[in-house]
């Protein structure tokens, strides 16, 4: 079967990698993919947002399957436009990919089938915001209701910050997303990613990681899409993995069902683990990035095969096969991200970080230039590795970090360090 792989990322390039090692794939295409996806694929420039272009693009090619790894064609309907088209697409369908697209509808989907998940009002008014926070009260948290790309959230310690976040989205500052907000309550715990896969019916687990949002060592800094992540989460224990399967996972399959919408594809749960057990921060209606890229590493099954099996129904008679292994990735990132960052400098030593044991870079913001390898974008290279512990896949991942030679890039030196501290203090 031939395979069109959607997205440019990180992501995307772990995921061509697992989808090269499937049996059934014939040739894999990539739209627009990268320099890493181009060592496994053949990329093309597709608008991807003109789905009758990628339709057209699809028939031409006679692609069987179409793998989308970015929110933003999901939430536009892209498996829609596919499937009445006859092309199947691993990812929900755009009233399900609501989940991601509206924190609003997941939190009344919450509400109204008893997903735990903290309480929370929902606004389009700014005086009716402010009334609510005034009576909740901070610590708070403040969210536009649709995608901002990571950055509509404010978690807001003071009055002050959740009133200045309140006015920023209601000001615009996230364009239509932020025309509606969620004020929720501040949930204590530790944070952990849990991925299962979907069917409409069925969901399986698939795996879980732990991701490091802030910018700077210690969690300081601004938030980004990610600088680091390492699968499995500690916390998640079978047994606690157990728990969000029924506690969350199996209701909101349900819950969608009910509602006339199944889901179909992966559900990336972000969790608050607490005193109360799981509670749901939000749902991604895709994989995660760089979470993927851990999760890749440690798939031992057929990709390809699974993520089929979400589209014809079939997920009941599979299983995740995943190594016991830790797999740790850090992103390498052009200096001054979060914010603007300079393109074109040039990244040596990749084949060199590759010679180390069990290291592999995945390019997620990247771009080739003759035999040349420049930056070109925030998050260039997800510098990946496996260990039979967390301290050992870490080291391996920074002696591969060390062996680059980039000096317009940085890093987080510190990716997985609750992790190794848990390790190290025998727990
Ligand atoms: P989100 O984009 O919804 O995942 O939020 C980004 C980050 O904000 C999460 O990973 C958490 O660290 C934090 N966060 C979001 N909602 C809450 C909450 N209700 N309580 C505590 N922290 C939260
Ligand atoms: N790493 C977080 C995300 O993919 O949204």
């Amino acid at each position: 079967m031939n395979v069109l792989l959607i997205g440019s990322g990180g992501r995307e390039d772990a995921l061509a990698h697992a989808l090269v090692r499937s049996p059934g794939l014939t040739r894999l295409w990539a739209a627009p993919g990268n320099p890493g996806v181009a060592r496994v694929a053949t990329c093309v420039d597709l608008d991807v947002a003109d789905h009758a272009a990628v339709v057209a693009f699809c028939r031409a090619n006679d692609i069987g399957f179409v793998v989308v790894g970015p929110e933003v064609p999901l939430v536009a309907g892209i498996v829609d436009d596919l499937a009445a088209a006859g092309i199947p697409a691993f990812g929900p369908s755009k009233l399900a990919a609501r989940l991601e697209g509206s924190k609003g509808f997941t939190k009344d989907i919450c509400a109204k089938y008893a997903i735990p998940t903290a309480a929370y009002g929902r606004f389009t008014d700014l005086a009716a915001a402010r009334a609510y926070l005034a009576k909740v009260g901070a610590p708070i948290v403040v969210k536009a209701d649709g995608l901002a790309a990571g950055k509509g959230v404010t978690v807001a310690m003071t009055m002050a910050e959740a009133e200045a976040a309140l006015a920023d989205c209601f000001a615009g500052a996230f364009g239509t997303a932020g025309a509606e907000v969620v004020i929720e309550a501040f949930l204590e715990g530790e944070e952990a990613s849990f991925f299962a896969l979907c069917d409409g019916e069925t969901a399986i687990a698939f795996a879980s990681a732990q991701d490091h949002k802030r910018v700077g060592d210690g969690d300081t800094g601004p938030n980004t899409g990610g600088m680091g992540a390492y699968s499995p989460a500690p916390i998640m224990t079978p047994e606690m993995s157990e728990r969000v399967m029924a506690e969350i996972i199996r209701p909101t399959v349900a819950a969608m069902q009910a509602e006339g919408c199944p889901f179909k594809g992966v559900f990336f749960a972000g969790l608050m683990i607490g005193s109360k057990g799981p509670q749901l921060i939000e749902y991604n209606t895709r994989f995660g990035d760089p979470e993927t890229q851990v999760m890749m590493q440690r798939l031992d099954g057929d990709l390809l095969d699974l993520l089929l099996a979400t589209t014809n129904g079939t997920l009941a008679e599979k299983s995740v096969t995943l190594s016991p292994d830790t797999a740790l990735t850090v992103v390498v990132a052009a200096e001054g991200y979060p914010g603007a960052v300079e393109k074109g400098s040039e990244i040596r030593g990749i084949a060199q970080a590759e010679a180390r044991p069990g290291v592999f870079v995945y390019h997620a913001g990247t771009k080739a230039a003759g035999d040349r390898i420049l930056a070109n974008g925030g998050r260039v290279l997800n510098v990946t590795a496996r260990g039979g512990s967390v301290a050992e896949a870490q080291a391996r991942a920074y002696a591969g970090v060390d062996a680059l030679d980039w000096p317009e890039g940085f890093c987080r030196r510190d990716i997985g360090w609750r992790a190794v501290a848990r390790e190290k203090a025998g727990a």
